[in-house]
């Protein structure tokens, strides 16, 4: 069964529906059956309030501290809201574990918040509140609140185990709290119900360990009313009531309006130290001519351009691409590509260039062969080539007994050939491909509306399309998609449906990943420089059925969408984003769907759409 999400509430007369109000209205629909009442411009529901304040009273009557000794661990546990926590350990940063037990103080004058943040370094959310950790526990009550971190994966998505593994993970979390452990199952999950999004906010009561609230990603004045009202309530004192969210443009909170303005153009792209004509301008000259020059094909008729058109927001507008064949993926844009930390859906090159080698000889794309790329580099581009590569000038290519006119690894043609002539193939090869990697280096896109507004134009926006960021927040989406391209580049279980001919499940990068270790160029005597150090998850199959996350700048031009290009419409990607993916069970997909990912109420799908002409991207290509 499915559980429907959280309603998300639409903005009227300069109030928003928070995400907690929304988090609890869910929250109440499920406890209490009762969500008529339109929520807009109520402070968070005063009946669950209620019903927490009540499960306090009851557990201070059920006193867990009799004749001044603490009771044992309480028995009848289990991880909901008004429950009893079980008493987990969790590794710990630095060694040992993290014990809930050893946290039990049934008999301590005062009751102490356990604040429990459920964290990811993938997630944009989560960094916004990492990075604000200095003011996660309300001023004064620092000896009342002890917080945190349950760290569920690094930043590529890749679950985070022990504590080896956090000690590798927290320089990507940034800022955390003093305690950080590992909880790569996400055992708070079931507390949230429909609405799991990170960063994921637990509040327990230490003198009776039960579970006294629940908040995903809140604003920081809602957090910060929250945990002050529990200790007041623990205290049996009338809690304060809810502090006012501050709003940008009466619209955004802080917390929202700061993502929002991290979601600006992207500036250069980072440098990439394995390429030394990366940013070299003849090259970038160079790869443009080579990237739409279909003689490089041995039949005349594909380049990289027949899938990447620059007409097509370099993308090409078909469901799966077709070159010499039709494939079983979707083309994504090349836009931006030069921003991410891995290429492909599935992660198997993590470099431009080590991407490019893939095509050329891919039967299906372009159908060459490195032999028949060298030999044209030769006869069309000799001279510019050798003043880009001065120091290393073009083999003889020309003597057609040393070199063949076609050929790659496993003919017989490119078996016989002197090792050192394969080697220096291999090298033009490689070459010809860092050449492309320097042109697609410099295409960008021009900035939008969406820039102008988070560069302070309020005007920039309509009413709908701030209502579609809005949701595309208290949705979850902003977990995945951030920053300038709006992408975390990390890997993701969604259960988007295959594009594979055969109809099979595609794997994506439990496979993709993989190869990225054994491919043939991803090795120092083609690199200029050192790799990125990629670290993968003990069994792969984790990541079966996970795909990078798209950027979505420029999306407008890259319909039909996903890995199988099967989801024609934004509207089509957010009614799958609404049933939280695939059912179970359903052949086309593989794995099962992460628990962050959003399930929404249908009504509030239609409100994304807007956003489709948010994340235009007009081509700005020199
Ligand atoms: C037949 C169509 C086709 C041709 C020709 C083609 N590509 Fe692609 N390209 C694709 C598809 C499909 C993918 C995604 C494949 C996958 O993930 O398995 C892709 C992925 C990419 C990516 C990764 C982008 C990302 O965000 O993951 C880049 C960069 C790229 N291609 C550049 C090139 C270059 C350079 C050439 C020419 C050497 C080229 N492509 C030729 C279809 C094509
Ligand atoms: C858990 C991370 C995650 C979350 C949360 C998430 N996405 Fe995605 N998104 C992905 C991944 C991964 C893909 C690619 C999936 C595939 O093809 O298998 C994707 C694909 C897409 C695409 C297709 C883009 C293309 O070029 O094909 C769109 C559009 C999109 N997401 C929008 C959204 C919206 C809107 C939301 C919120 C309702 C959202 N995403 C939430 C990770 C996420």
């Amino acid at each position: 069964m499915k559980i429907e999400g959280p309603r998300v509430v639409r903005r009227r007369g300069g109030k928003v529906a928070s995400s907690i109000t929304s988090g609890l209205m869910f929250l109440g629909a499920a406890l209490y059956g009762a969500c008529s009442s339109d929520p807009v411009g109520q402070t968070p529901d005063a009946s669950v309030d209620a019903a927490a304040s009540d499960a306090g009273k009851d557990a201070t009557k059920t006193s867990l501290c009799i004749d001044g000794k603490p009771s044992p661990y309480p028995t009848d546990t289990k991880i909901d809201l008004f429950a009893t926590m079980p008493p987990l350990e969790f590794p710990k940063l630095g060694g040992g574990t993290y014990a809930l037990a050893s946290k039990f103080e049934p008999c301590a004058p005062r009751s102490k918040i356990l604040l429990f943040r459920t964290t990811a370094a993938f997630c944009g959310t989560c960094l916004w509140s990492q990075n604000h950790t200095a003011d996660v526990i309300p001023k004064g009550l620092e000896d009342r609140v002890e917080l945190v971190d349950l760290v569920v994966s690094d930043k590529n998505n890749v679950l985070v185990q022990t504590s080896d593994d956090l000690a590798r993970v927290e320089a990507e979390l940034g800022p955390h709290a003093a305690t950080v452990a590992a909880d790569p199952a996400y055992r708070f999950q079931s507390v949230g119900l429909g609405d799991r999004r990170l960063p994921f906010f637990v509040l327990v009561d230490s003198r009776t360990m039960l579970v006294r609230r629940f908040v995903p990603d809140p604003e920081p004045e809602t957090l910060d009313s929250m945990v002050r009202r529990e200790v007041a309530m623990l205290d049996g004192n009338v809690p304060p009531p809810f502090a006012d969210v501050k709003y940008v443009d009466e619209f955004f909170p802080t917390n929202h309006f700061d993502m929002l303005k991290e979601m600006t153009l992207p500036g250069a792209p980072p440098k990439d130290p394995t390429n030394a004509v990366a940013d070299s301008p003849l090259a970038a000259a160079l790869g443009k001519d080579i990237f739409s020059d279909t003689r490089l094909a041995p039949n005349g008729a594909v380049a990289c351009a027949t899938c990447h058109a620059q007409d097509k927001g370099f993308a090409d507008a078909k469901a799966r691409a077709v070159g010499v064949a039709e494939g079983d993926r979707n083309s994504p844009s090349i836009l931006y590509a030069s921003h991410s930390r891995f290429q492909f859906w599935d992660g198997r090159a993590d470099t431009l260039w080590l991407q490019a080698t893939g095509p050329f000889e891919n039967p299906i794309e372009v159908g060459s062969n490195r032999l028949f790329v060298a030999h044209k580099i030769y006869a069309l581009y000799k001279d510019r080539y050798e003043a880009i590569f001065p120091t290393s000038p073009l083999p003889p290519l020309n003597d057609g007994a040393r070199f063949p006119a076609n050929g790659k690894p496993g003919d017989a043609a490119w078996d016989a050939m002197a090792p050192a002539d394969q080697a220096a193939v291999n090298q033009v090869f490689v070459r010809v491909a860092k050449v492309l990697e320097a042109f697609e280096r410099t295409l960008s896109a021009k900035g939008n509306q969406l820039d102008r507004y988070v560069g302070g134009d309020f005007s920039a926006l309509t009413e709908d399309q701030k209502q579609g960021l809005h949701i595309f927040f208290t949705a979850g989406c902003a977990q995945c998609h951030y920053g300038p391209r709006l992408t975390d580049d990390a890997f993701h279980n969604i259960r988007f449906p295959t594009g594979r001919r055969d109809g099979k499940p595609d794997l994506g990068a439990s496979v993709g990943l993989a190869q990225l270790f054994t491919h043939e160029f991803r090795k120092p005597e083609y690199a200029d420089g050192a790799f990125q150090s990629v670290f993968l998850p003990k069994d792969m199959k984790e990541l079966e059925g996970a795909f990078r996350t798209p950027q979505l700048r420029g999306m407008t031009a890259t319909a039909p969408y996903g890995h199988g290009g099967n989801l024609a419409t934004l509207d089509d990607v957010a009614k799958h984003y609404g049933l939280a993916g695939l059912e179970e069970g359903d052949p086309r997909t593989i794995g099962k769907s992460e628990p962050w990912v959003p399930n929404f109420v249908d009504e509030h799908r239609r409100e994304l759409v807007p956003l489709l002409e948010l994340f235009k991207g007009e081509l700005v290509v020199p």
